[in-house]
């Protein structure tokens, strides 16, 4: 859908055990939403990107590292877990965050299950103080 351009709203009656739309209202006190129509379109959202996810073959997304260049042997580490996966990653950037700290940032793409084993690989090197991947979408489904 294009930037700006309001999308037309539909309108329907959705049928709810009891139960369920009591998980309904706590989704939506939980989550701040104004109402049960915004916890819904939220939950379908989210469902969206994560089956997409699920399915997909091939995503796009980003990882981001941060660690002690000091410590030993880290850098031989993550680099050589890097070209195990040199296929994935399509581009680096290394920013020296201060004396000892660096950040790095990983443009990758691929299926979504290598991406998550590529994270927990660098992330369990020693002196690696943070890693975050963040899944991008290849965005087919979504309207
Ligand atoms: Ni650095």
């Amino acid at each position: 859908m294009k930037k700006g351009k309001k999308e037309k709203v539909a309108r329907f009656g959705v049928s709810l055990e009891e139960g369920l739309l009591s998980e309904l209202d706590r989704i939506v006190r939980l989550n701040k939403f104004s109402n049960r129509s915004q916890a819904i379109r939220n939950i379908v959202r989210e469902n969206i990107v994560k089956s997409e996810w699920m399915d997909s073959r091939e995503t796009a997304g980003t990882i981001t590292l941060v660690y002690d260049h000091t410590k030993r042997e880290l850098m031989t580490r993550l680099t050589h877990v890097q070209h195990h996966h040199h296929d994935m990653i399509i581009s680096s950037q290394h920013i020296h965050l201060d004396h000892d700290n660096c950040m790095e940032v990983l443009i990758i793409k691929g299926r979504p299950q290598e991406a998550q084993k590529l994270l927990a690989a660098m992330r369990s090197i020693k002196g690696v103080k943070y890693g975050a991947l963040s899944m991008a979408t290849m965005a087919g489904r979504l309207p």
